[in-house]
């Protein structure tokens, strides 16, 4: 099975940025503990600042790969292009976010992925990208 976790803006900082909300593990370091965890699978990491970036990776892991995993960030509030691109793929995407966006700001309540996703889960910290993988796992063994 082949997945890729794709992450927006500022996501790259994880470890040091509002380490209150967000922990104090980089995400390199978060995805080699996936990576040996999940050794069956082709695993893939991807970031990106820029909106544009976010939606080519999309579109070409959209008709090749088993399962996104798209942690959009800020755009995830902002964005209808990573919202159409999402839509506009065949691989399914499963939205993620390592904090309770839901408990935070108001504009953070509004997603533009979750329409065209397959599933969200968010809110439980790092190990949310952790239980998108298993939602994976689990549908190819259905
Ligand atoms: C986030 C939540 C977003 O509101 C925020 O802009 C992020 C991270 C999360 O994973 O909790 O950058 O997507």
């Amino acid at each position: 099975m082949k997945l890729i976790v794709i992450n927006g803006p500022n996501l790259n900082l994880l470890g040091k940025r509002e380490t209150a909300i967000y922990g104090t593990e980089t995400f390199q370091d978060f995805f080699s503990t996936l990576q040996f965890k999940f050794q069956e699978i082709d695993l893939e990491y991807f970031q990106s600042n820029i909106e544009g970036a976010l939606v080519t990776k999309i579109q070409e892991a959209g008709f090749d790969y088993d399962g996104i995993i798209l942690n959009a960030a800020a755009y995830t509030h902002t964005s209808i292009a990573i919202g159409d691109a999402v839509k506009a793929i065949e691989t399914p995407v499963v939205e993620v976010h390592i904090s309770n966006t839901f408990s935070r700001e108001d504009f953070r309540h509004q997603s533009y992925i979750s329409a065209g996703a397959k599933g969200v889960i968010l809110g439980f910290g790092l190990q949310s990208y952790e239980l998108a993988i298993q939602s994976f796992i689990l549908k190819s063994k259905v």
